[in-house]
């Protein structure tokens, strides 16, 4: 592989052990996929954070790397973890408190941005045809599909050892060439989309048509929450890393001629939403949204008309926020307010990166990427 002068520096150790570490993971990942190059990012955003998710191994690795002097080099997130940013009764277990708080305090002394989100996209906009390292499978899709940046679906590993080097491998969606739609997928007129129907059009999309970008064809122009919700849940039952969706990808280029065309109609959406209800809502302990966590603007507009409006919820609502806001003191007061209202708000984590799974036995999601992991 060609590397710059820069580069061989690292590699050799002139700047550190951390980064030579670091190094070596990008540079060996990419000689194996056949990469000749590397390219420099803007953004690194680091999945794999979450200590029930890593355990030992992982907190050795992140922890390793503080010690070992690391310093991130570019604007660099990370994801969820598997602790609740502001104090939750719910998410208490003593060894991974400290463990996971111990991974946070590294990630900190690196430099990473206090994030804890896999919204990335709402504390930096990616820009389109800019290179990034991002190990989030939902937000890569949607750094690729909606905002035209470049990513791989990176390891948790790897995205930390580009936010170290300002560097990965040059290879898959870097490539325009690789990033032109493969397939034409056709949403039936009749479909009625909303957030969740988005969601389970995404989950036929990942079963059906792994290592293709497809062109999606709506049924009507989706906004962007219901597009968030189609990529996360394409992302996670399959590998599409990037679609084209019609009328809203910054990189289409209008219906492409002479592809595969596949259709998506209702009786499909319905066995898939069949087939991922492995309970009947009336029996939910608890309801979920916030997967991917919601950006806090669309959040309090609905979490203010609540309270003005003097709801109170018959069953739990849980909303998955991004941990940031834990600085903002207004969102701690709305958060101790909401209370009242039956509405907790889990800031910086989410049921599938916590052991909230195991308190409760059954919750309903508008999310097909939550409905999707959490029986797993
Ligand atoms: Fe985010 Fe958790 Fe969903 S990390 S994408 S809220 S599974």
């Amino acid at each position: 592989m060609y590397l710059t002068k820069e580069e061989e520096l690292m590699l050799a150790g002139e700047h550190g052990e951390a980064i030579q570490l670091a190094m070596k993971v990008i540079v060996r990942v990419g000689e194996a996929l056949g990469a000749e190059r590397l390219v420099k990012i803007t953004h690194a955003h680091a999945s794999g954070i979450s200590y029930l998710n890593i355990s030992e191994e992982g907190f050795s690795f992140i922890t390793n790397l503080a010690r070992k002097g690391g310093r991130v080099r570019v604007f660099s997130t990370f994801n969820p973890i598997g602790q609740c940013l502001c104090p939750n009764p719910l998410i208490n277990n003593p060894i991974v408190l400290r463990k996971q708080s111990l991974i946070l305090k590294a990630l900190l002394n690196m430099g990473f941005k206090y994030s804890a989100t896999c919204t990335p996209y709402f504390l930096r906009k990616p820009k389109p045809g800019e290179h990034l390292s991002w190990g989030e499978s939902s937000a890569v899709a949607v750094a690729n599909s909606i905002y035209g940046a470049r990513t791989n679906r990176e390891g948790g590993p790897l995205a930390l050892a580009s936010a170290l080097t300002g560097r990965t491998y040059y290879w898959g969606l870097h490539i325009p060439g690789n990033r032109r739609p493969t397939i034409i997928v056709r949403i039936e007129k009749n479909v009625d989309i909303n957030n969740l129907v988005a969601g389970l059009i995404g989950y036929l999309i990942g079963l059906r048509y792994p290592g293709e970008i497809p062109y999606i064809e709506p049924s009507r122009p989706l906004n962007l929450r219901e597009a968030y919700q189609l990529c996360a849940a394409a992302a996670a039952s399959g590998n599409t890393s990037m679609c084209i969706i019609k009328g809203l990808s910054i990189e289409d280029k209008g219906s492409p001629s002479r592809l595969r065309v596949e259709v998506i109609g209702e009786n499909e959406i319905n066995l898939a939403y069949e087939e991922l209800s492995t309970a009947d809502p009336s029996e939910a302990e608890a309801f979920f949204t916030g997967c991917p966590h919601l950006g806090p603007s669309e959040a309090k507009k609905i979490l203010l008309k609540v309270i003005r409006r003097g709801i109170i919820l018959r069953k739990p609502l849980w909303i998955a926020l991004p941990g940031y806001l834990t600085l903002y003191p207004e969102w701690i007061k709305l958060s101790r307010k909401l209370h009242k209202h039956n509405i907790t708000l889990f800031f910086g984590t989410c049921p599938v990166v916590s052991n909230i799974k195991d308190v409760v036995r059954t919750i309903a999601t508008d999310s097909v990427k939550t409905a999707f992991y959490l029986p797993r």
